[in-house]
């Protein structure tokens, strides 16, 4: 990390999140941007309960953010943070939006809905559904024409009440 920029700098400008979402979060939470020291929060944690995630070191994770931070009209990382948590465990909440570029509708743009994830203990607070807002909000401020997402059958009433339709079918093949 440069000398110039901090662990607590954000991977984008908080300005781009909706002020309504913050205002609708239970007391003591926060919804913001990633950043590098989130590392130490808890962070991959929170991730783990959607999946693997791997032994990641911090260095791992640096370089990582480090490229998100570089392609940040691309990659918007947010996290709820709860202040009542012993430090170190404050991230309860991430989600991330991936912006795409591209030729067809007049260069347009679409945004990705990815990797949405609350911590056991903190679901049912309408968390998910603040993330969601968030990252909706921040796909409309940066000009998506709409946002797409995958998920199960088991979530898909979860994201009808964020105001999700269900359109087409996911094809998928791993390599
Ligand atoms: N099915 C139907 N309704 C649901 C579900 C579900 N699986 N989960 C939540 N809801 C409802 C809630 O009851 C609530 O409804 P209400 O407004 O009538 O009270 C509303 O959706 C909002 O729920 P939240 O409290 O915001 O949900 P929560 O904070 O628990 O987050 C989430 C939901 C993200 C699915 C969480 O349970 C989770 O982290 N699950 C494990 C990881 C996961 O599956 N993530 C999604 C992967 S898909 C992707 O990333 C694109």
């Amino acid at each position: 990390m440069s000398s110039s920029s901090s662990s607590t700098d954000p991977l984008f400008s908080a300005t781009l999140l909706p002020p309504t979402v913050q205002r609708d979060l239970p007391p003591g939470y926060t919804i913001r941007p990633l950043c590098a020291a989130d590392f130490s929060e808890g962070f991959l944690d929170v991730l783990r309960v959607l999946t693997t995630v791997g032994d990641i070191s911090e260095q791992q994770f640096a370089d990582r953010y480090a490229y998100m931070k570089k392609h940040n009209d691309a990659y918007f990382l947010v996290v709820v943070e709860d202040s009542a948590r012993p430090q170190g465990m404050r991230c309860v909440g991430t989600g991330c939006l991936v912006v795409e570029r591209k030729f067809i509708h007049e260069l347009g743009l679409v945004g990705h809905i990815e990797d949405i994830a609350v911590a056991k203990d903190q679901q049912g607070k309408k968390l998910g559904l603040r993330l969601i807002q968030a990252l909706d909000g921040v796909a409309e401020a940066v000009g998506c024409y709409k946002t797409i997402l995958d998920c199960s059958d088991a979530n898909e009433g979860f994201y009808v009440k964020c105001g999700y339709k269900r359109a087409g079918l996911e094809m998928a093949h791993y390599y």
